[in-house]
């Protein structure tokens, strides 16, 4: 009874999303996602005692080759527990200038976990193993020790690039000289694992931790998780209790993030390809500025000064020809595919560039 009453509107919300290219975040969780929730055993969390996230957790470790997994919230609440469990207050971190960590996260390593932030402007958003050398505090009375690197796979504000294995292995090596501990913050790790066509696990394989998120390109509706050695997960698992993220019967949510894995990773390589096909187009017309090295997984970043338009502009016109985008103040552009995103909806949103600028040029 309910289910009649609800697909009908269900449908129209799930149509609106094939032209809105604002974020990955904004997928819906799939039909069999919608049924395993339904299904799903569930029991107390914080006891233990939820099956649903306990397979979703042993799961997640398998994957990643670590021992343990916790379920957490949100990509923000699996990097503050690694942060809060890898280091102590007073401590330094090395992260990337432009990553979610350091502009995204509401300073919670600072304000939660008494960290400083060392920013390192990356290249294309990736930090090298010299910079982190140049970086590392030397012992001295004077210092914050620094003891914590954590890399962001894929780099969002970069354009969604992607580290590659021996770039990984070399900052891990570095990590390892100088003491540091290793977390990768990857929301979209899937991502960078199909663009690379390798295992996710080789990703975490010199990583203290990793989070991945469930509810972006996976389409999960809520939920990320942390993955990591037993130790370090068990202190995670206190400091989620801590900010209170003991979820109880949250195995409603693990029940979707088990289809995420299960269903969702495969089709991660048609969002790659329209990103490109999207990024190939837009950099067809002059005014738009694009770096199609940059468009490596399903982020597409550019920059429209060249149109002498803002974010704002260019999003409130797209928004005339029913394309959605991320506006703001400045030049760049972000556009994301995922998986209410076809082949159509690309050719669409290019039209719909096409118009908007020969509209403009005409005004
Ligand atoms: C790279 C990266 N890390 C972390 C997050 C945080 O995830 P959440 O929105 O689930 O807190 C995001 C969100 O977009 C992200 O892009």
């Amino acid at each position: 009874m309910a289910a009649t009453v609800f697909a009908p509107t269900q449908d129209r919300i799930e149509a609106a999303l094939r032209l809105d290219f604002r974020s990955d975040t904004i997928t819906q969780p799939t039909a069999e996602m919608r049924e395993a929730m339904r299904t799903a055993e569930v029991g107390d969390d914080v006891f233990g005692e939820d099956p649903s996230i306990n397979a979703l957790e042993t799961r997640a470790a398998e994957i990643f080759g670590k021992e343990a997994a916790v379920f957490v919230a949100s990509g923000t609440q699996g990097n503050l527990l690694a942060q809060l469990s890898l280091t102590r207050p007073g401590e330094e971190l090395i992260a990337e200038a432009s990553s979610h960590i350091a502009n995204s996260e509401v300073g919670g390593a600072a304000r939660l976990g008494g960290l400083t932030l060392r920013p390192v402007v990356g290249e294309r958003g990736k930090i090298s193993p010299e910079q982190v050398v140049r970086t590392v505090r030397p012992e001295n009375v004077h210092f914050a020790r620094t003891t914590l690197l954590s890399i962001e796979n894929t780099h969002n504000s970069a354009g969604g690039t992607i580290y590659s294995l021996d770039e990984i292995d070399a900052l891990a090596e570095v990590a390892q000289r100088y003491g540091l501990k290793f977390h990768i913050d990857g929301a979209r790790i899937f991502n960078a694992a199909v663009g690379l066509g390798v295992e996710p696990g080789r990703l975490a394989q010199n990583a203290d931790t990793l989070t991945f998120c469930l509810s972006k390109g996976l389409s999960a509706p809520v939920g990320s998780v942390l993955v990591g050695s037993e130790e370090v997960i068990h202190e995670a698992r206190r400091y989620r209790k801590m900010v209170g993220g003991g979820m109880r019967q949250a195995g409603v949510l693990a029940a979707a993030g088990l289809v995420a894995l299960d269903l969702g990773v495969a089709r991660l390589a048609d969002d790659h390809r329209r990103a490109r096909r999207l990024a190939e187009g837009l950099a067809q017309h002059p005014g738009i500025a694009i770096d199609l090295t940059t468009v490596q997984s399903n982020i597409v970043r550019f920059d429209i000064a060249g149109l002498k338009l803002t974010a704002n502009d260019f999003a409130d016109g797209l928004r005339q020809h029913a394309v959605r985008i991320s506006g703001g103040p400045g030049t760049g552009v972000r556009m994301v595919t995922h998986r209410h995103i076809d082949d159509a909806s690309i050719e669409q949103a290019l039209d719909a560039v096409s118009t908007l600028l020969l509209t403009a040029k005409a005004s």
